[in-house]
């Protein structure tokens, strides 16, 4: 399977890297695999009986503001101090080495592939990102830089102090996030995303794409999705799996049962045994 991937890398003239939760795990990310890896991730929630789609929740930034920022503050802190793991950087130097065009499409909120320097013209975040903030009211269609930094008290999952506020009319901010049972969420960001996402698909039309899919879960299998309809739509796309516990997908499309840096590190081995590339 390794070097059946490490042929579609070969003679990649496009990539497109898809990735869900489970593409931060080895960078020593939570994902949020059922209620137990959840409240593993955050004890605290477990004691309140508070389960993800709980916490993902605009309503608090209106009835309880720092217990709302208590989740996302909390994320943003952890998501600036992780350095992204290795095979971020994997992907990158097999882009080069191509001379390829990429594209990556993420349901994480993270800014991980910004961090390891991906274009940000060349990025998908289907569901917004937290380092960006708009208005929870929202009082116009502003979306902001989140320089926000809160302290949070972790025995509470509350923010310690001031909460961000909307620069037009000072209610409380939220992240540019798209929740569970959100109504409120501004697309506008994400929408210029997909614009040029679908551009990208349309001058690649005919070129040989790799689509290496890592971490994305079925729960919420938007990135599933997307990385099966790119692989069955066009001609010359075909679609790398990679996850430990669901890398099921029907051939000829490639499933390999294993973590993200650790299938990363297995193509790019079986790659440098290739030939040279011609
Ligand atoms: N980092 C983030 O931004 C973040 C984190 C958690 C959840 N979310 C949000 O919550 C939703 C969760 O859905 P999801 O499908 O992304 O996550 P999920 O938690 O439902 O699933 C994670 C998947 O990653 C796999 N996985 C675990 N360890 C892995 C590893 N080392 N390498 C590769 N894969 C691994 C798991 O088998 C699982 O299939 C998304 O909509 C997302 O917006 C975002
Ligand atoms: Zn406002």
């Amino acid at each position: 399977m390794l070097n059946q991937a490490a042929q579609i890398i070969n003679k990649a003239e496009a990539f497109i890297i898809t990735a869900g939760a489970g593409m931060g795990v080895d960078s020593g990310l939570p994902d949020f695999r059922g209620d137990h890896g959840f409240w593993n991730a955050y004890p605290a929630y477990s004691r309140l009986g508070l389960s993800f789609v709980d916490c993902a929740n605009p309503q608090y930034f209106k009835s309880d503001p720092a217990f709302g920022w208590g989740f996302y503050g909390h994320r943003a802190n952890l998501y600036r101090a992780t350095i992204p793991h290795e095979g971020f950087h994997t992907i990158r130097k097999w882009i080069d080495r191509n001379g390829a065009d990429y594209f990556v499409a993420t349901s994480n909120v993270d800014g991980q592939f910004q961090k390891a320097g991906y274009a940000d013209d060349r990025i998908l975040e289907v569901h917004g990102s937290i380092h960006w903030l708009q208005c929870q009211t929202p009082c116009g269609s502003n979306i902001w830089v989140n320089d926000a930094v809160i302290e949070i008290d972790e025995t509470t999952m509350r923010g310690r102090n001031a909460l961000p506020r909307c620069p037009d009319c000072g209610e409380v901010s939220r992240p540019n996030i798209l929740m569970f049972g959100d109504w409120h969420w501004l697309s506008d960001r994400t929408n210029i995303q997909e614009h040029r996402f679908d551009q990208f698909l349309i001058e690649h039309a005919d070129s040989r794409i790799a689509v290496i899919e890592m971490g994305a879960g079925t729960e919420i299998p938007t990135i599933r999705a997307l990385s099966e309809r790119i692989g069955w739509s066009l001609e010359h796309a075909d679609v790398i799996r990679i996850n430990p516990r669901a890398p099921e997908i029907k051939p000829p499309h490639l499933s390999i049962r294993c973590g993200a840096l650790v299938g990363l590190r297995g193509i790019d081995a079986a790659l440098k045994a290739l030939m040279p590339r011609s």
